[in-house]
């Protein structure tokens, strides 16, 4: 797992079994930073108070979040993974 930016948008990377998933980096419930937290398969857990989420469509697996990540478009293309970030996301 990693952050990164994209223009404007602090992103995480997450590098799991079923590939390679891009999400926004601060949690939807009080602004902690994703990538300090953990991947655990494919849940990723915020350090903050413990929400979880889905890496492949950001939906919340368990709260105390209640509003799901924005998912990026990502692409891996001679090893370089390219992220496209909607600008409504
Ligand atoms: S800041 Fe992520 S669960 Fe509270």
């Amino acid at each position: 797992m990693r952050s990164c930016r994209v223009g404007e948008r602090d992103v995480v990377v997450c590098h799991t079994r079923s590939g390679v998933y891009a999400l926004d980096n601060i949690c939807t419930h009080a602004l902690a930073r994703m990538s300090e937290g953990r991947l655990k398969g494919e849940r990723l857990i915020c350090p903050m108070h413990g929400a979880s989420f889905d890496v492949s469509d950001g939906r919340v697996l368990a709260g105390p979040a209640t509003t799901p990540l924005s998912v990026h478009t990502v692409r891996v293309v001679d090893g370089a993974i390219e992220i496209a970030v909607l600008e409504s996301a």
